[in-house]
């Protein structure tokens, strides 16, 4: 049985098929046809709706609500469990409308209308997050990257952006509580008496514990894992496969939990990207730029780190980082618990270590020394939503520019995310001058020869992953180095 709100209204599905997306119930068995279907694979926004959940303050106790905004043609149906469904015919209040709506209608921000949902749902999350960023002391000058960053998974065809920023912007600075403030109390009630209920759908499984979890890998062993669903739905949307059980791991709160300390830091696998980026770019702030553009909010409120892992793509944004970083892996099998470097995971085009009854269950990061700078760089043809033609990453330690240890990777050079031995081997113990940069460059053949596709030639892979190494230097050696095409403000 699976539990939600559909706003205020409790719903109980018992019977429903587990591949059914949020989309297509909602259009397709509720009739709320105000969700858009564009895409059908997480790239327009057309379709986006907000969950909320309740969010608990260790600390205080104190709850509250977490809106987020997701795209409704790749989420499955189950994945609401316990969470409150807000779509876009929920906002206004009789004739009043909401007043992200209001500021639209003003400013003009919609003409043939079909994209403007989505794009509504988009700034009603953020009209609900901007409460909690303006207490936490943002400033103005940020509103805008904020809106540019909420809104770069929303595409509109006719209108054109800035009155729809307009909008955007002129909500946000007029915030006041709205119903969903006023109704907080009650609905953090109801989704918690939901939580206390277990989950019983024969195809849509919710384990609440990482026992429950392997155990169910070895009782359903063809049942599928779900974390995010952002890779794992375009089978159904997009290859039009079935899937007839699923195994969802969102609810298990070891898989959802974050440690830091002078060490190290560590992820559950669970973890969205969102909630992963928000605690690396406290110890890797350069890891943050690469992050604001994985996907877009919407993808990164969904996607999970173990997900960006286990999907093992030769062009996942995370894997690359994590290599250089010389990440550890803890999967978790019938056998028992065993911790592998990431850099033994990729084996093969799609072919990992995970054996079949194991999942990923967490991923520990060792904490840079001070003398170890980390330098990420997506090169992709849009700088919103866009998956990388290359991602490199170069975790260089240097002693009076000696370079005393490097660990460099790329995605999107090889049929794995890989690192490039034979340039770290280059590099290693050299001076970091361009010398030593040219050395590099060529040992760069040794280690890759990237495929053309339709994304990049292997020409162009090359050559970029080559002026990646020459950035990096001019990064270290020229202080006002002008190395990015556009840039993010933290939020
Ligand atoms: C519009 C769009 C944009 C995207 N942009 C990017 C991008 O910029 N960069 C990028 O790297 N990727 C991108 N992706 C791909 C995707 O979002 C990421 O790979 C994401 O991290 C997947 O996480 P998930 O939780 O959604 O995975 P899911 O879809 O839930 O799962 C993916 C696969 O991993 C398995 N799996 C999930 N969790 C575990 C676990 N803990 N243990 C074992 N197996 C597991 C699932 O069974 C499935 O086979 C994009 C996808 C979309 C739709
Ligand atoms: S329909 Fe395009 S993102 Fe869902
Ligand atoms: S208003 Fe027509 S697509 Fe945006």
């Amino acid at each position: 049985m699976i539990r939600f709100l559909l706003n205020n209204e409790l719903i109980t599905l018992d019977s429903v098929r587990a591949d059914v997306t949020v989309l297509q119930w909602l259009r397709e068995r509720r009739l709320k046809t105000g969700t858009k279907e564009g895409c059908g694979s997480g790239d327009c926004g057309a379709c986006t709706v907000v969950l909320a959940s309740v969010v608990v303050d260790d600390a205080t106790n104190t709850k509250t609500l977490c809106y987020e905004s997701i795209n409704s043609c790749i989420t499955f149906i189950g994945s609401l469990h316990a969470k409150q469904l807000i779509t876009v015919e929920d906002l206004a209040e009789g004739d009043k409308l909401h007043p992200v709506q209001h500021a639209m209608v003003e400013e003009h921000g919609s003409q043939c209308g079909f994209c403007t949902p989505g794009f509504i749902m988009s700034m009603f999350a953020l009209y609900h997050n901007h409460q909690a960023a303006q207490f936490s002391g943002f400033s103005e000058p940020v509103l805008a990257h904020l809106v540019d960053r909420h809104l770069g998974g929303n595409l509109c065809r006719c209108t054109g952006y800035a009155p729809i920023k307009r909008a955007a912007i002129k909500a946000l600075n007029n915030i006041e509580p709205d119903q969903f403030i006023h109704r907080e109390h009650e609905t953090i009630n109801a989704l918690q008496s939901i939580e206390q209920q277990l989950p019983m759908h024969p195809r849509f499984l919710l384990p609440g514990s990482i026992e429950e979890l392997a155990s169910m890998r070895v009782q359903y062993p063809k049942a599928k894992l779900l974390a995010g669903g952002t890779d794992l739905a375009l089978e159904v949307t997009q290859q039009f496969n079935d899937i007839d059980a699923i195994i969802c791991i969102k609810q298990v709160p070891q898989l959802l939990a974050v440690s830091v300390d002078e060490q190290r830091i560590s992820f559950g696998a669970a973890l969205s990207l969102n909630q992963c980026m928000r605690t690396l770019r406290q110890t890797i702030p350069s890891s943050e730029a690469m992050m604001l553009r994985f996907g877009s909010e919407q993808v990164r409120n969904q996607g999970t780190i173990g997900g960006n892992i286990a999907n093992a793509s030769p062009i996942g944004d995370l894997p690359p980082l994590l290599l250089a970083l010389n990440a550890e892996l803890e999967l978790h099998g019938s056998q028992g618990v065993r911790t592998l470097n990431i850099n033994e995971y990729f084996l093969d085009y799609k072919k990992t270590a995970l054996a079949a009854d194991e999942f990923l269950r967490a991923v520990h990061i060792p904490v840079p020394d001070n003398s170890t700078q980390v330098f990420v760089h997506k090169i992709s043809k849009r700088l919103d939503d866009d998956i990388s033609a290359v991602c490199g990453v170069f975790c260089l330690s240097m002693q009076d520019n000696t370079i005393t240890q490097a660990r460099v990777a790329f995605g999107g050079m090889a049929a794995v995310p890989a690192r490039a031995s034979a340039v770290e081997h280059v590099l290693q113990g050299e001076q970091f001058n361009e010398a030593t940069v040219a050395e590099a460059i060529a040992a760069l053949s040794d280690d890759f020869q990237p495929i053309s596709d339709a994304r990049a030639s292997a020409h162009y892979r090359m050559r970029v992953a080559a002026n990646l190494l020459k950035r990096c230097w001019l990064q270290v050696t020229v202080s006002d180095a002008a190395v990015q095409v556009g840039d993010y403000v933290g939020g």
